[in-house]
């Protein structure tokens, strides 16, 4: 390894990107170059390239003038509208336009990293075997990540570097205008609620509500990123969570209390249909409370949370294989999602 190592963070402001970022180049001292169309909007030490991963000539440019790196960690990623075919052309294509790239501008590249999630396991079609584990039988396609994966696992044979696969679910950290993040999701619903004068309703099914859940930190995942990207065994699959397991019935009310709000029993709202019309309401809030400038469209990701509220099944993910390989820190989720509550508060983004 280079002395010290020069990290391309693909999706550098995306909820995994962004906190990555902060923590390779923040907390370790890595040297990190990170790929995104928009330019951050905050002070960093990492060097953020504007470039779109879709054009192929100009991924190949910026990365021959930005690298050598020696770790890609792949976490761009488009919705697509949630189209899964479009997004199996669309992500494969920004990855293999990235990678190559890199690989080119590289001649000491050690490893890639790819992001995937518990969809691998079919989390989002409904009841699939737990806690899941990284070597299960794989669902009816479409899913990009099979392609992106069989892609780079092709790619990779015969190179002198490797690659390792993440696989978080509902990752919880602070960015905006991304279409995961759930911890967003709650916290504008509560303001929301709150401005109506409703109490903290669970927007989702009852039998969400006593289901098993589980989350990803984005502080958890970042420091199990770097584990990977020097410690962890290359070529394999890791499960990472937070490493503990909740129900919604219980971690509600810890919610409601922390925004001293009254929580009620679960009911099917909508998200993405309900807050269609309450701009008007966010904008009352946020000029009354002085907060950041963030277009309602872009504050929370609405399906996402409905998806999410409505998981009438366990989804739990086996965390065994990182832990005995080495990276086996717990973080407590109702204690992270209170922590970025109160993030989201001192950042203005919330009132
Ligand atoms: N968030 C979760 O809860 C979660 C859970 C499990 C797995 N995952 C997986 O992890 C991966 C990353 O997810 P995420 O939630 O971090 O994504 P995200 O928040 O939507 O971020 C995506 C990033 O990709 C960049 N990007 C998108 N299109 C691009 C393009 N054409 N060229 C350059 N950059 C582009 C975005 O920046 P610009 O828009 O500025 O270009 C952004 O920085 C995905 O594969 C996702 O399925 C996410």
């Amino acid at each position: 390894m280079m002395t010290t190592p020069h990290a391309l963070v693909a999706g550098g402001l995306g909820v995994i990107g962004r906190n990555l970022v902060t923590h390779l180049a923040g907390d370790l001292g890595w040297r990190v170059t990170a790929i995104s169309r928009r330019a951050p909007d905050f002070d960093t030490t990492a060097r953020y390239v504007s470039v779109d991963l879709e054009d192929a000539a100009a991924t190949r440019a910026a990365l021959a003038e930005a690298g050598p790196f020696t770790h890609v960690f792949y976490a761009a990623y488009q919705e697509c509208g949630g189209d899964a075919a479009r997004q199996v052309a669309v992500n494969l294509a920004m990855l293999r336009n990235c990678v190559t790239a890199a690989h080119d501008a590289s001649p000491g590249l050690e490893r890639v990293l790819l992001y995937e999630g518990a969809k691998y396991y079919g989390a989002h079609l409904g009841a699939f075997p737990t806690p899941a584990q990284e070597d299960d039988p794989r669902v009816m396609p479409p899913m990009f990540y099979y392609d992106q994966e069989d892609w780079l696992t092709g790619f990779s044979k015969g190179k002198r570097w490797d690659r390792v696969v993440m696989r978080p679910d509902v990752v919880c950290g602070f960015a905006v205008g991304n279409p995961m993040n759930l911890a967003m999701v709650i916290a504008v619903y509560a303001a929301i609620c709150r401005e109506l004068g409703l109490p903290l309703r669970f927007p989702g099914s009852a039998g969400c509500y006593g289901r098993l859940a589980q989350v990803t930190d984005a502080a958890q995942l970042a420091a199990g990123s770097a584990w990977a990207a020097t410690e962890a065994a290359g070529d394999t699959a890791y499960n990472l969570t937070n490493g503990d397991v909740f129900r919604w019935n219980r971690l509600w009310k810890a919610i409601a209390r922390h925004f001293d709000m009254d929580p009620a029993e679960p009911m099917p709202i909508p998200l993405a249909e309900m807050m269609a019309d309450k701009a008007p309401v966010w904008e009352r809030i946020r000029e009354r409370h002085g907060l950041v400038d963030v277009p309602f469209d872009k504050i929370a990701a609405w399906g996402f949370g409905d998806f999410i509220f409505n998981c009438d099944w366990d989804v739990v993910s086996s965390t065994t294989r990182i832990r005995q390989a080495g990276f086996a820190p717990v973080v407590d989720s109702e204690a992270m999602f209170l922590r970025l509550f109160d993030e989201f508060k001192e950042r203005k983004v919330i009132p």
